[in-house]
């Protein structure tokens, strides 16, 4: 028997990635930068033993979906041919908060299985190596390996199809907030790996999407930093509404949102002209993130909460990357 377990925390993207340059190799056709969160988290643990006769999924205390269970199974094949192994492995894996409505559950959910199932397979792979395994799990996973503000990069068209990954600033750098409201619970029912081929293949806006990609990351980049909220809040929203119109107009149109999704980014604004200064992101699910300085997070938050439907309100700084667990 041979058995590891790793901890991951969920990570939000500042600058989205939104479709895929190779499908197969889950490669993405845009950079992205992200901050990687300090509480929300997946904790997995892997087993091989020889007495599986399939590999066995477990979410939280109960069986994975059929489904849920073979996408895994396909990323322990990956594991396997590795290392060279022909076990079947058992995968426990929970998270502290809700999964699969866009709160990044399948982010951290990868880079832990990516690290615990390389681990109890015999491997001690490079970060290099573990991003680009993570990576064909969920192509935002890779940026839980690191802590902080995180750059995913695109494959460069040069040698094996590889994307940088890179640390822009540590967790300590900047004492900077997401504060993130609840707005529903409900699984999503397009997966954004649907989502984003949906919007490559019929979105008009999808080209233009690409083409102002790199000057929004630069801008992120450089105001990360320089630690200027000023100059990060517009960008990391203009990223948000880039993405969510590419959605839009895709066919038929994906929208995410939900009333009180539309409720939470209202009072953002609106606080916002009161001086209170935070922005908006939002992925693939109704939950409205606000990127704030510290000093303002609380009220932000308590503000959040006070909206009819807003279930729980978390408030993030930027967190550490994945761990290793005896
Ligand atoms: O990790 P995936 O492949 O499910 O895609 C996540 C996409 C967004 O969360 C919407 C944006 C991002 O960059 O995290």
């Amino acid at each position: 028997m041979r058995t590891a377990a790793a901890r991951a925390r969920a990570n939000i993207a500042l600058i989205k990635y939104w479709g895929k340059a190779d499908k197969s190799l889950n490669l993405p056709a845009t950079g992205s930068i992200s901050m990687t969160l300090s509480s929300l988290q997946t904790t997995t643990r892997v087993t091989f033993d020889t007495k599986f006769d399939r590999d066995e999924v477990s979410l939280n205390s109960s069986q994975a979906p059929e489904g849920v269970r073979q996408r895994i199974s396909r990323f322990l094949s990956l594991v396997r041919s590795m290392a060279g192994i022909d076990l079947f492995g058992q995968v426990d894996s929970h998270n502290n908060f809700p999964t699969a409505a866009g709160l990044a559950s399948s982010a951290s959910g990868y880079a832990a299985l990516a690290v615990s199932a390389s681990r109890a397979a015999g491997l001690d792979l490079s970060r290099s190596d573990l991003s680009q395994l993570a990576r064909q799990g969920s192509g935002s996973a890779p940026r839980s390996l690191i802590g902080g503000f995180v750059e995913l990069g695109i494959w460069d068209g040069r040698g094996t199809q590889r994307c940088s990954l890179d640390q822009i600033a540590s967790t300590k750098h900047w004492d900077i907030r997401l504060v993130i409201a609840v707005c529903g619970q409900h699984e999503k029912k397009i997966s954004s790996g649907s989502g984003m081929e949906r919007s490559r293949l019929t979105s008009d806006f999808y080209e233009q999407w690409i083409k102002t990609h790199n000057r929004d990351l630069d801008t992120a980049r450089q105001a990360v930093k320089e630690k200027d909220i000023s100059r990060l809040g517009p960008v990391v929203e203009s990223s948000c509404f880039k993405m969510h119109a590419v959605a839009l107009s895709s066919q038929p149109p994906l929208l995410y949102w939900n009333p009180i999704t539309v409720a939470a980014m209202q009072k953002v604004w609106s606080l916002r002209e009161t001086g209170l200064e935070g922005y908006v992101t939002i992925d693939a699910g109704p939950q409205v993130k606000v990127l704030c300085e510290a000093k303002n997070s609380k009220a932000i938050a308590e503000q959040l909460e006070a909206i009819p439907g807003v279930e729980k309100v978390f408030n993030e700084q930027p967190g550490s990357g994945v761990e290793l667990l005896q």
